[in-house]
């Protein structure tokens, strides 16, 4: 599998969308990964989860990121996120949140290295596409249990290992330690994506020589900002013109409108709407005045009655991107609206 930039989008969950995703593959990234999608949904049938499953023909290569604790129900999961169309299946064991914890996945597994390896394993016997794991450091501050588990998933079959140096009692506090990743690439002779803190094409490329990491890996700064990846990529820092803000802004949202449905769209949209016009582009009051309209359809409206140019730079970008047809799996309850 070849991926075309040393970029990766970050999966978040509430954020990775289809439409997060086209977005950022436009921009430049060269891997883009879904949210982490639970084993145990795929495992019921749940239609909701089954919805993050959907993989557009324009996304590749594209990684689905699983979560979950047991070997058996991740592996049975995996195969689904292979026959959905996924080029790589990741494995979520950097997870902080305690809902997902407390079930004994996501980060904890960085304390029960047996159990980890067992779900690499498990899953690499499972499917023919690459397994990659994302991880954090370890669980508490200073823990270095990344370095100790790394090297135990690779040799259970992990191809690609990413690291997020932060603990996961850390949440998002502090600053990404990433002499870990540097340790961890000396110790690793898979690839290995550097995620936390790359805000910058400086910060990227200081990363990169210090680590010796194959990627950089971005999330938050390319919340409502695809123009990130582009400076990152090419040194391009000039800020987007409001039109070119607008016209990106209403793309996302017919796209998130087309894969939630209207219902689960408005709610999602809401804080995309303070990321794309926030960062100064806007004033404040304007983003709260789009919170308050009812629809989609409303919104859409008023960002075009205060900014008509950017009608003309939409239909460029449509113009410009490819028309693909949805890939819709035969034999899963997924409705074309996701899962409403
Ligand atoms: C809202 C949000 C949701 C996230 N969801 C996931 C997820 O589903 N799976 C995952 O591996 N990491 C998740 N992360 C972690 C990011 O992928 C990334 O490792 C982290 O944000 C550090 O990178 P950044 O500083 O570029 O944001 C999430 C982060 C945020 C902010």
């Amino acid at each position: 599998m070849e991926v075309p930039s040393r970029l990766v989008l970050a999966p978040m969950a509430g954020v990775s969308v289809q439409a997060f995703r086209r977005q950022g593959r436009r921009f430049g990234a060269g891997l883009v990964c879904s949210e982490m999608v639970s084993c145990a949904g795929i495992e019921h049938g749940n239609e909701r989860t089954l919805g993050y499953l959907r993989v557009g023909a324009d996304e590749h290569p594209l990684a689905i990121q699983i979560f979950g604790s047991e070997p058996r129900v991740m592996a049975d999961a995996a195969k689904l996120v292979a026959a959905a169309g996924a080029d790589i299946v990741d494995i979520n064991f950097g997870c902080p949140v305690r809902k997902v914890t407390k079930t004994g996945a996501g980060a904890t597994l960085l304390e029960q290295p047996d159990r980890a390896a067992a779900i690499v394993d498990a899953v690499a016997r499972a499917v023919d596409i690459p397994v990659s794991v994302k991880m954090r450091r370890g669980l508490e501050n200073g823990s270095r249990m990344c370095l100790e588990v790394g090297p135990r998933l690779v040799a259970a079959g992990a191809q690609s290992l990413t690291l997020h140096p932060r603990s996961a009692r850390q949440m998002y506090t502090g600053e990404a330690d990433h002499t870990l990743t540097a340790e961890l690439v000396d110790l690793v002779d898979v690839p290995v994506i550097a995620s936390g803190d790359i805000t910058s094409r400086a910060r990227a490329q200081a990363v990169l020589a210090t680590t010796g990491a194959a990627a950089v890996m971005v999330g938050r700064a390319a919340q409502g900002n695809p123009w990130v990846l582009r400076e990152i990529l090419e040194g391009d820092a000039n800020e987007p013109s409001r039109e070119e803000v607008v016209a990106e802004l209403v793309l996302f949202m017919r796209e998130t409108v087309r894969e939630l449905g209207e219902r689960r769209a408005t709610g999602f949209l809401k804080k995309f709407y303070g990321w794309f016009l926030g960062r100064g582009r806007f004033p404040r009051p304007f983003k709260q005045e789009l919170v308050c309209l009812g629809t989609t359809a409303d919104v859409e409206a008023h960002l075009f009655e205060t900014v008509p140019g950017a009608r003309f730079v939409l239909a460029r970008i449509e113009q410009e991107q490819p028309k693909v047809d949805e890939v819709l799996l035969e034999d899963m309850p997924i409705s074309i609206y996701g899962g409403g």
